[in-house]
């Protein structure tokens, strides 16, 4: 049984092993915090849902730890990429990887002894503004020859490989600033990154994939996790999740430029998205809309846990209209009329070195908490 916050202070501890280290992703769990619950409360064979997997954290440790897993999310990049990260490859699929970066090589190679072939650029929205022409080029090179792959794992995981660059080939300043500026990035350079992270994450995939049992499943769904109804009532042994904390992220806007180049769909996530700052901070919703949303998806988690099982939520305060969001008091007054027992609320002030989730999100006085629910 957990007992105290200081369970969770994960500082120190090596959080990009295995898959984890692949592509950035805001507000990621620490793998040890999913892994812990699953050593303390899964029994292999059982269903874990993750209704907010982000990045895929909860799915990689569910995988390794040999449970069956659903994630949903409202992001499209997200659902790729926790798709990726949690799909164990074959030996022979790795070896195809290899070939493709001997190719990409060659090409390299032949480009800068003044081969480089015409190359008609993909449109995506605001590229020119974002990414300069040699670099728009590369990307669209990349993506002809990643869609030229038959197998759509290979594809998938090359994918991801070419989304983590995007921000570092164009004039982003960086995955959190969003001004343009010069970089001046030579020819070839992209391709060379691309090469360059491949190789990286193959290399951590391989490890993955050593220890995947073939014998558990993985469905992710790109959804709304307000409505489950792809998800049978009573059929889930333990949730694992983190929803976003209000007024804190745009994560649609985070991947905007990622999802565009893969053609991954930006206006779905910009409107179903909860808890977003375009909602809050933009839009001046009332603090009672985050309320209602994740009442709606607490009664979607509710109605397909089995009865007794489990639901562990990370989620943090929020400050919306100046006001500040102490949400376990929110969640302990909504969720017991949908049918939930508290059954423990641990809440860390982060304060020094001491996270649950993320040491940044110390402010204002909000705080972050680690929510135990269980179905009555
Ligand atoms: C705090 S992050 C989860 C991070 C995850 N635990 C990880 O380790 O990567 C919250 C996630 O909720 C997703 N989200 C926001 N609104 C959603 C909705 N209506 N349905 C499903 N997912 C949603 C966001 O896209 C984001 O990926």
């Amino acid at each position: 049984m957990i007992k105290t916050a200081a369970e969770f202070d994960f500082g120190g501890e090596d959080t990009s092993y295995l898959s984890h280290s692949l592509h950035p992703y805001p507000a990621k769990f620490p793998p040890q915090l999913p892994k812990r619950i699953l050593q303390q409360y899964a029994v292999k064979g059982q269903i874990i849902l993750d209704p907010f997997c982000g990045s895929g954290t909860t799915l990689v440790e569910a995988r390794i730890y040999g449970v069956n897993a659903i994630g949903v999310d409202v992001n499209g990049l997200s659902t790729l990429l926790s798709k990726v990260k949690a799909t164990s490859l074959s030996p022979l699929q790795f070896k195809t990887i290899g070939k493709f970066i001997e190719n990409i090589q060659d090409e390299i190679f032949r480009w800068k002894l003044g081969q480089r072939p015409e190359i008609k650029i993909k449109e995506i929205e605001g590229s020119d503004h974002w990414f300069q022409k040699n670099v728009s080029e590369e990307i669209t090179f990349l993506l002809n020859e990643i869609h030229k792959q038959k197998d759509k794992d290979i594809a998938d995981f090359l994918k991801i490989v070419l989304s983590s660059i995007i921000v570092r080939v164009s004039n982003q300043d960086s995955d959190t600033r969003f001004a343009a500026v010069e970089k001046n990035i030579q020819n070839c350079f992209t391709l060379e990154q691309f090469c360059k992270k491949t190789t990286e994450y193959n290399s951590r995939m391989v490890e993955f994939s050593k220890i995947i049992s073939d014998k558990t499943e993985l469905n992710i769904y790109n959804a709304d996790s307000r409505n489950l109804d792809f998800i049978a009532d009573n059929s889930i042994d333990l949730i694992i999740t983190s929803p976003p904390y209000a007024n804190t992220y745009d994560y649609y806007l985070y991947h905007k430029f990622r999802k565009r180049w893969l053609d991954l769909d930006v206006k779905f996530a910009q409107y179903n998205e909860i808890g977003s700052r375009r909602e809050y901070s933009s839009l001046k919703e009332k603090p009672e809309k985050w309320n209602d949303d994740l009442t709606k998806c607490f009664i979607e988690m509710h109605r397909v846990l089995k009865p007794d099982k489990l639901a562990f939520i990370v989620i943090g305060d929020s400050v919306i209209n100046k006001k500040l969001i102490k949400i376990e008091k929110e969640i302990s007054e909504f969720a017991p009329r949908i049918g939930f027992k508290v059954n423990k609320i641990l809440s860390s002030d982060l304060s020094g070195h001491s996270r649950i989730f993320n040491p940044s999100y110390a402010q204002k006085g909000k705080k972050e908490h680690l929510i135990t629910l269980q179905k009555g």
